[in-house]
Order: C-alpha cells, then sequence, then structure tokens
C-alpha cells in the first residue's frame, strides 16, 4: 500500500513514527509525501492537550469524505487511540485501524487484516516493544526511547492512561540501538522517557539512569541529551554524571509545572518549590554553564492570583535559558476534569502572556552571555529563508550562522556574535582554529 503517516505531540511519538515507517517498509509498503497519493492515512495522535485532539478530529471528518470519493484506509494510531475518547471518535469516523502507543509493531498485521476481517484494533502494551531495535535514523539526531509509560498520577495528566504503566527497556536493547545510530552517522541522541530518571528503578540487573548516561556516552556517540527529567527523582549522581561525561551535555530540561506549593499539591506533583530550588542550586554549583529549561502550566484549577505570583518568583530565582509555557487543557479522564472547574479562558490567557514576557526577559538576558565565547554548533540545515545555516549547540541553543561559512551539516566551533531571546546568531570560526581539538560541553 501507499502510505503517509502524520506524527503529533511529543520526541516520543516521533521516535513511534519512525518505527512505524520502518515496520511499513519492511512489509513492502511505500511511504509516500503527499496524503493525496496515499491508500492507507497513519495518524499518530497526541492526547495531552485539547488542540492536538481537535486537529485529528478535522482531518477524520476530511478523511471520512474522501474515503466516500476513493478507496482510502485510515488508521488511528498513538495516545489518543487508546483512550475511550479516540475509541469513540474511530466509530464515528468508521476508522479501519485502531492500535495504541504500546502495540506500534502491530501495523502489519493490521494491514493483512484489512483484507480479511475489515477493522482492526489492538490496545494491548507489547513487550516486544521494548527489545524491538528499528534501523538507525538518516538523520544528525536520533531519538531513542529507553522507556515507555508513566507510574505518575499528576491529576491534569492523560498520558498515564495512554501510554500505560512505566517499563524499562533492557539495557542491552538500548546500547545496540545507540550503537546502531552511532555507527550510522548520528551525532546527537536524545534519550526519551516520560521520566528517565526512574529508568531501571527496582530491576534487579538495570544500571541507574546515571549508569545508563556513562553507558550511552561510552559507544562515542559526540552528544548525548536526554528528556524528560522528573524533579521527584532527579538525583545527585545525575548531575554528577553529566558533570563527569564530556559528550553528555550539560543542557537540563526540567519540568516544575508551577512555583506555587499549592498548586503543586492539587497536581499531585510529588515535590515542593524548595525542593525544586534546592536541585537547581546543585546543578549550578556543580554545573556552572548549564543551561536550564522546564515545562510550566498556567491556569490550572483553582490557581490564585497570588500562586501565579509564585511561579514568576520562581522563574525569576531559576531564571530559566528557555521554557515550553502551557495553558491548562480540561482532558476528560483525568482527575482534575472530573473533580476541578476549570477558570476563566480570559484569565488563563493573560496569565501566560505575562509569563511569556518574563521568559523572553530572562532568555535574552541569559543568551546574552554567550555572545563573544565558542559553542559547538551541529549545524544541520537551511533557514527557511536560506541566508543560514540553522542547527544547536551542545547546550541546545538554536544557532544560525550565515549560510557560505557551512560547507555541509555536521559539527562546527561557531563564535556567537549576537543574541535574542529565542536564538544565538555566529560566525564558523576560521580554518586554523577548527584544527583545533573541539571544545566539548562539559
Ligand atoms: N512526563 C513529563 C511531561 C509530559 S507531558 C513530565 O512529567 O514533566 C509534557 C507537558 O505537557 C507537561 O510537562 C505539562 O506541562 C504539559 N501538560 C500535560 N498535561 C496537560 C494539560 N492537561 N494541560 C496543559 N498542559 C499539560
Ligand atoms: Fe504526565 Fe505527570 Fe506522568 Fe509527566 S509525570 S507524563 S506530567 S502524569
Ligand atoms: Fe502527547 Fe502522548 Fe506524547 S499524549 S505528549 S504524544 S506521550
Amino acid at each position: 500500500m501507499r502510505a503517509h503517516v502524520i506524527t503529533y505531540g511529543c520526541q516520543m511519538n516521533e521516535y513511534d513514527t519512525h518505527t512505524i515507517l520502518s515496520e511499513l517498509v519492511a512489509g513492502g509498503h511505500e511511504i509516500v509525501t503527499s496524503p493525496h497519493d496515499a491508500e492507507l492515512m497513519v495518524l499518530n495522535t497526541c492526547a495531552v492537550r485539547g488542540k492536538p485532539v481537535e486537529k485529528v478530529v478535522t482531518l477524520l471528518g476530511e478523511l471520512r469524505k474522501e474515503k466516500q470519493r476513493r478507496p482510502l484506509a485510515v488508521a488511528l494510531m498513538g495516545c489518543l487511540a487508546q483512550l475511550e475518547e479516540g475509541q469513540a471518535l474511530a466509530k464515528k469516523f468508521a476508522v479501519d485501524i485502531l492500535i495504541g502507543p504500546g502495540a506500534i509493531t502491530d501495523i502489519l498485521p493490521a494491514i493483512e487484516a484489512l483484507e480479511t476481517q475489515g477493522r482492526y484494533t489492538s490496545l494491548a502494551f507489547k513487550g516486544d516493544l521494548l527489545t524491538h531495535i528499528p534501523p538507525a535514523p538518516a538523520t544528525l539526531t536520533g531519538f531513542l526511547t529507553i522507556m515507555r509509560g508513566c507510574n505518575h498520577r499528576c491529576t491534569y495528566c492523560i498520558v498515564p492512561t495512554s501510554r500505560g504503566p512505566e517499563v524499562s527497556r533492557p539495557v542491552e536493547a538500548i546500547l545496540n540501538e545507540a550503537e546502531a545510530m552511532r555507527s550510522a552517522g548520528v551525532q546527537e541522541i536524545y534519550l526519551l522517557g516520560q521520566n528517565v530518571n526512574s529508568y531501571g528503578l527496582g530491576l534487579p540487573g538495570y544500571p541507574s539512569f546515571a549508569e545508563l548516561l556513562k553507558l550511552v556516552a561510552a559507544t562515542g556517540i559526540p552528544r548525548v541529551k536526554f528528556t524528560t527529567s522528573h524533579p521527584m527523582n532527579f538525583t545527585s549522581d545525575i548531575i554528577d554524571a553529566i558533570a563527569e561525561t564530556p559528550n553528555v551535555c550539560d543542557f537540563i530540561h526540567l519540568p516544575v509545572q508551577s512555583g506555587s506549593d499549592r498548586v503543586l499539591r492539587r497536581m499531585a506533583r510529588e515535590y515542593r518549590r524548595e525542593r525544586y530550588l534546592a536541585i537547581i542550586a546543585e546543578i549550578k554549583a556543580k554545573l556552572p554553564e548549564a543551561v536550564l529549561s522546564t515545562d510550566i502550566m498556567v491556569g490550572f484549577p483553582g490557581e490564585t492570583e497570588e500562586d501565579f505570583q509564585a511561579t514568576l518568583s520562581l522563574y525569576d530565582e531559576v531564571q530559566f535559558d528557555s521554557a515550553y509555557m502551557f495553558i491548562y487543557s480540561a482532558r476528560p479522564g483525568t482527575p482534575s476534569y472530573q473533580h476541578f472547574t476549570d477558570l476563566p479562558k480570559a484569565i488563563k490567557t493573560e496569565r501566560l502572556q505575562r509569563l511569556i514576557e518574563r521568559q523572553k526577559y530572562w532568555s535574552q538576558q541569559r543568551n546574552q552571555r554567550w555572545v563573544g565565547r565558542e559553542l559547538r554548533v551541529l549545524l544541520k540545515q537551511p533557514s527557511d529563508d536560506g541566508g543560514y545555516n540553522v542547527g544547536h549547540s551542545d547546550q541546545n541553543h538554536t544557532v544560525l550562522v550565515p549560510n557560505e561559512q557551512v560547507t555541509g551539516v555536521g559539527l562546527y566551533p561557531v563564535v556567537i556574535e549576537q543574541a535574542t531571546p529565542h536564538a544565538l546568531y555566529g560566525s564558523v570560526v576560521s580554518a586554523e582554529r577548527q584544527r583545533l581539538p573541539l571544545l566539548m560541553a562539559s
């Protein structure tokens, strides 16, 4: 079949899409870039907020119409597929294949079953997905999922329902996958999981996350990054592993969600402001150059102006380099949807605006400190307007250099000349300097 795959949501879904695509190719199907050429449309969906769900609903409506005009099969996969909400949508829009995130390797049997039995549903959390190793991606940055699911119960979050309980992949599978990526020329590996810090926790024979970081780094891959960390188990040994291992980047994404203890309690986040700030203090002491980012949610039910001020003051204390900022979205099936009353939209939007202003201020301050200094940048592609080549520093800044200075994709030493809240601009250092060993992140 000619298949077209659309991905919504987080990097874990992007990783899963890579698996889906490679399964389709292995099964003799053709991947097409235009949906109009497709006989099979695969939607790898996200349900974390209302917006990505709305997008899928709109598309399912269009595809149902398209199905009346020509032969077309539709596969609803990913997080939405696992939820009652997704199952109801599948019925309403005559979806042919319904596969949850724990059963993505069922895509080939599902296509076969279409011919014999029509509709196909698989919502299992399959163990074989943990040992499955997809072919290395043909990209400079490669995602590598080290664990699936989530054992936390943040009251706003649908992920534990959509992705099931937390399971760690065996270390051999992870290292073999990392090794295959390194051999294929991948320059940067992102270790992925909802809470990577609890990798292997309580499992005899499994390394801790800090040990796993060192093992992956030992494959010789130039850069190792990871996401997402959870403040509950972001332990000192992880900070030490980053400090000791040059190719583990000192870029740390540590979602805080709120600066108010009252809100954190209602969210059922298992740490408080003081503990979060203590982790940040330890990071800053041991990794003075570390770049910090976070996830923050505004407008959680019951959030007062005072609670929001606590979030702003935490931002000022930490001085994050960047942040993903979200407006609370009530998700059916979550405890906060069931038990709490949503705040008026105007209040939530206004708080987000104020938070974005604060973020811009600190991002500008934090980015400014790199002006005049050298960073190692993985240059990946020309910018949309073609004038620049865009890449990411070891510390995960977006960095742009004039396109004519770049002879090919890869790692370059770049001197930073200008900073904005969103990006750094610089020049590739002279050929003579390039012969010097490159500075590593830590
Ligand atoms: N496991 C990670 C992140 C998972 S989802 C963690 O615990 O940090 C990514 C981000 O989406 C979350 O950090 C949170 O800020 C946001 N998010 C999750 N559910 C949400 C909801 N119902 N409304 C708005 N944002 C949400
Ligand atoms: Fe969702 Fe909380 Fe799990 Fe993160 S830790 S995925 S926010 S339930
Ligand atoms: Fe969305 Fe599922 Fe990721 S809900 S954010 S795709 S884990």
